[in-house]
């Protein structure tokens, strides 16, 4: 979504500000835009596109100061175009904004009828108008910008210069993420840590309702209410490398083959082997309690968590559904005493998942969350959280966030049913080597496959629709192969559990499908077999995606990728690289924008 960057220190600020927005370019955007102050006005420049043609004007009209704001926005409200961009200027006040002013329609119309000209179709110039009245008034900013939240409803933060302080910016945050960045005589604010981290480690994270006031030697934290907020820096450990390509093409290609360190530093800590067992003690759970497990997400969180329901039904025998959040929220789903809902989200912000997760709170579910970012909206609502440590995923299609995830509710499912005496000491201990042993199959799928998954989507470059099948915990790793096609490469694709073919997809089949069919041994094994010999009967290219030394599926399939063997509850971590990597070149080879493909951001916090 829309990124936000701000500085006050005493070195030019334009080249920070664009650094910084280049480090969230990650988030989505279709125009960017820069506000300096510069002795007693504020020059302002804003461009559509990407952030190169920002730069562009910058050449031709240089922004010289020290204090600015910059922006890239995501649109919401009006068009993507130069005067929708951000900053917004009103009199002698500027503002950048991320989220939704949900009572914009009724700002405009007051604000039209007392006379205002409002130039663009944007919620965020009438937050900088009703600001700049108040400046104009003799309000302080601080103040100013105070008394206009109150005034506003929904989701935002929020970025404010006004010519009368040149020194100082004034933030707010409600529903969208803000942190601030503490330097040496210079401070810092931007909507994601990856913005900072060339200048400073140490940083605050704003909370809901709060407002700061940015100053070169300081910043002054306070409640909208006007209570001040002490709260300590943390100390971000990220190297700017770890936010870079480090050598790759593309931020995903490099995502993909991080996987083995995500998920090693995943279970860093987690996995007792010599108990068989899980280590789990922020879980705090009354394990008694717990009745029932809603898993609430969006997209490929979504995949993980349908993953998650296999897991948790299977080894820790509870009753569980998986709901898409956006259907769970606001339709009054029945919460029963006893659930325990987990809220699976990489960005800990998409905003469905927020707020079905509040509001199952609300009617006394606990929530535990699986998330990645560090401080992010919804680990902040939650009673409990499992952190991933995939680092930071800049691939708009999220990758090593997915596993990661499947790694959390594999060991959190291993967790409860030894606690509830449902999971034999044997089998956990097996799962738990079977386990640490993945990274380093991880590596060795990568390195096995990569080849042959490039070859493979050069030969089906061209193909208009690709069906992905799968069974039982292979399903879900169908709909996310699917999923990845799909959203970097253009190509129609759909994910099906296989057993459901014969009920209507089968229609679908000729020679010019590709079907990659996920052929792991489980108990599935002979019957997604089966489905493979269907679809070839019908003339489908058929792509199997089997254990290593697997002789009769590749008897019978036209091609295919070998995966080491392991554990059948382990078998996600492993069918689901070759699906990533043969996205990833189907999608180089028509030379889309990998890392941020079209229409779709990293970061959902609109509806
Ligand atoms: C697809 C993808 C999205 C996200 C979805 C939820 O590759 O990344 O489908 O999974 O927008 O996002 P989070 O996990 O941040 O809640």
């Amino acid at each position: 979504m829309c990124g936000i960057v701000g500085y006050v220190g005493g070195q030019e600020c334009a080249p920070i500000l664009l650094d910084g927005l280049r480090r969230l370019e990650y988030r989505g955007y279709d125009s960017a835009g820069l506000a300096v102050h510069s002795r007693g006005k504020i020059d302002v420049l804003r461009a559509v596109g990407k952030l190169r043609n920002l730069e562009g004007k910058l050449r031709e009209v240089p922004l010289a100061g020290t204090v600015g704001i910059g922006h890239t926005r995501w649109a919401t409200h009006g068009r993507p175009s130069e005067v929708n961009a951000h900053p917004h200027q009103a009199g002698d006040v500027v503002v950048v904004h991320n989220g939704i002013i949900e009572n914009h329609t009724a700002l405009r119309k007051q604000l039209q009828a007392s006379g205002c000209e409002i130039k663009s179709d944007t919620d965020t110039e009438l937050v900088a108008h009703l600001v700049s009245r108040r400046v104009a008034g003799g309000l302080p900013l601080e103040e100013s910008v105070r008394a206009t939240l109150s005034e506003l409803e929904g989701a935002y933060a929020i970025a404010v210069l006004s010519v009368k302080e040149p020194n100082r910016i004034i933030v707010a945050k409600k529903a969208s993420p803000l942190v601030l960045g503490l330097g040496e005589g210079e401070m810092f604010c931007a909507s994601d840590i990856p913005a900072l981290l060339p200048y400073t480690r140490d940083m605050v994270f704003m909370e809901d309702g709060e407002m700061a006031v940015i100053e070169a030697d300081k910043v002054t934290l306070s409640t909208v209410e006007g209570q001040p907020v002490e709260r300590e820096a943390k100390r971000i450990d990220w190297s700017p490398m770890m936010a870079e390509k480090a050598g790759y093409k593309h931020f995903m290609l490099k995502e993909i083959f991080e996987q083995p360190r995500a998920i090693e530093d995943t279970l860093r800590g987690r996995l007792d082997r010599e108990g068989g067992d899980i280590y789990g003690t922020e879980f705090e759970l009354d394990v008694a309690e717990i009745k029932r497990v809603i898993l609430l997400a969006c997209g490929t969180s979504h995949h993980a968590a349908m993953a998650g329901r296999y897991y948790l039904e299977g080894l820790a025998r509870i009753p569980t559904v998986v709901e898409l959040a956006s259907e769970f929220r606001g339709r009054d789903a029945v919460v029963l005493p006893g659930d325990l809902v987990i809220a699976v989200s990489q960005s800990g912000e998409t905003l469905d998942t927020l707020i079905a997760a509040r509001e199952a709170k609300e009617k006394g579910a606990k929530v535990l969350s699986i998330a990645n970012v560090l401080g992010s909206a919804i680990p902040r609502m939650s009673d409990a959280v499992f952190y991933t440590h995939a680092g930071p995923e800049i691939g708009v299609a999220s990758t090593k966030c997915f596993t990661t995830q499947l790694a959390n509710l594999l060991m959190f499912s291993i967790w409860l049913g030894r606690r509830r005496d449902v999971l034999s000491a044997e089998k956990s201990a097996a799962l738990v080597e079977g386990l640490a042993r993945i990274p380093q199959q991880m590596a060795e799928a990568l390195k096995g496959t990569r080849q042959l998954c490039a070859n493979l989507a050069r030969r089906y470059v061209e193909a208009r629709d690709v069906l992905f099948l799968g069974r039982g915990l292979s399903f879900p790793i169908a709909l996310e192969g699917a999923l990845k096609l799909k959203e970097i490469s253009y190509v129609h694709a759909e994910g099906y559990a296989a057993g459901e073919m014969k009920h209507g997809p089968i229609a679908l089949i000729d020679s010019k499908v590709p079907v990659l069919v996920l052929l792991p041994k489980d108990e599935h094994y002979e019957r997604s077999l089966s489905n493979l010999e269907e679809a070839k009967a019908r003339d489908a290219q058929v792509i199997g995606i089997a254990t290593e030394g697997d002789e009769e599926a590749r008897e019978v399939s036209h091609n295919l990728v070998e995966i080491p063997a392991s554990l059948p509850e382990l078998t996600p971590f492993l069918t689901v690289i070759p699906l990533q990597l043969y996205s990833y070149y189907v999608a180089d080879f028509k030379g889309t924008d990998v890392d941020q493909p079209r229409n779709l951001a990293k970061t959902v916090t609109v509806e």
